[in-house]
């Protein structure tokens, strides 16, 4: 089966709940809110009755219109988890005037089990309060940004850090290794991890392959999963040019989680192969919430929010 066919198929089963808040403010997050109805999943969006039409209002959708919370009541959970930080009551109150703040705030609370925003909400915006509230799973120092990039007739492949730690050190890098191959194993099959740079074991050295000569070294102490590096990328795709370089391990040529050294690198490969190569481009995803937060590109399609949702869902 396809990996967005057995998305499709499993997320039916999810009883999770997700809040898209963006749902009364653009029209894409509000077909793909329809879209997730359709597809049995449980919905909830913030607004009031009158943004939407009475064929939604009927659905099995959770509508919060912002005027009947009590605010002061959010404000002083916000006060309270962020007050070691410097933050007042009076800041906390200010904070949730902005849409961003007020839905993670709503997610902590239990009011929803997952978040997807970003359509309207710059990446900044829609990750700095989740950062701050919703916080890293207890065993996870580092959230990371992952991308699920599928096309070419070939496994689908995952790509991280590609919105997230700008200029990751060794440690973190290793960490983004380990939590991009756990989301593959958890949704495709048995990931091969390349730790990319523009040397392939040794073929060229600076402080820059030193990083990840380092990063490689903590990934494999900490996980037992496949992984090499450094490698380039033809080594870590291609059979035969991996075999001319060198590279004995199993993972060489056959790589499917692609690890990049830094932003600059993740972000312009996976928008390179998306417009150059046609894949479909999932995502970003983000790994290690301690509930699952999505933060969709400003130009996604109404298909593209449903399937990042589904994935979230599916994430809780
Ligand atoms: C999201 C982003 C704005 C947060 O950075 P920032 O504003 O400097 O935030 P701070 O460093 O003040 O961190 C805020 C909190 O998040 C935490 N945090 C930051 N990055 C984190 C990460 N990768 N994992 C876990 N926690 C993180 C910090 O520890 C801090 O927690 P605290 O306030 O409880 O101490 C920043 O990482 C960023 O701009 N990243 C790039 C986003 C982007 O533009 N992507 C490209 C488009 S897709």
């Amino acid at each position: 089966m396809d990996v967005i066919q057995s998305i499709l198929t499993k997320s039916k089963k999810c009883k999770a709940k997700i809040l898209l808040p963006e749902a009364a403010i653009d029209k894409r997050i509000y077909a793909a809110a329809k879209m997730l109805i359709k597809n049995g999943n449980n919905v909830v969006v913030l607004g009031k009755p009158s943004n939407f039409d009475s064929d939604f209002l009927n659905a099995h959708c959770t509508i919060i219109d912002k005027d009947s919370l009590n605010l002061k009541q959010i404000a002083d959970s916000l006060y309270q988890l962020r007050k070691s930080k410097g933050l007042t009551p009076k800041g906390a109150y200010q904070l949730l005037q902005n849409d961003e703040y007020l839905s993670c705030m709503l997610l902590h609370l239990g009011y929803a089990d997952c978040m997807l925003a970003g359509a309207v909400y710059t990446t900044a915006n829609t990750l700095k309060p989740a950062l701050q509230i919703i916080k890293t799973k207890p065993n996870k120092n580092l959230v990371v940004g992952c991308m699920l990039m599928i096309g070419g007739g070939v496994s689908p492949l995952v790509f991280g850090d590609v919105s997230l730690n700008v200029n990751p050190t060794a440690q973190n890098l290793s960490e983004i290794a380990i939590s991009c191959a756990e989301f593959y194993k958890k949704f495709i099959s048995t990931p091969r991890v390349a730790m990319l740079s523009y040397s392939t074991l040794g073929s060229a050295q600076s402080e820059f392959t030193s990083k990840i000569i380092d990063a490689t070294k903590l990934a494999q102490q900490n996980s037992n999963f496949s992984i090499v590096g450094e490698i380039q990328a033809d080594a870590a795709l291609n059979k035969i040019t991996a075999k001319q370089k060198g590279v004995l391990s199993s993972v060489g040529g056959k790589a499917n989680v692609l690890i990049f050294p830094d932003l600059n690198a993740g972000n312009i490969s996976y928008k390179l192969v998306s417009e150059l190569a046609h894949y479909t481009a999932l995502g970003p995803i983000m790994l290690n919430f301690n509930k699952p937060v999505n933060d969709l590109s400003r130009g996604c399609t109404k298909q593209e929010a449903f399937l990042t949702a589904l994935i979230t869902l599916l994430q809780v």
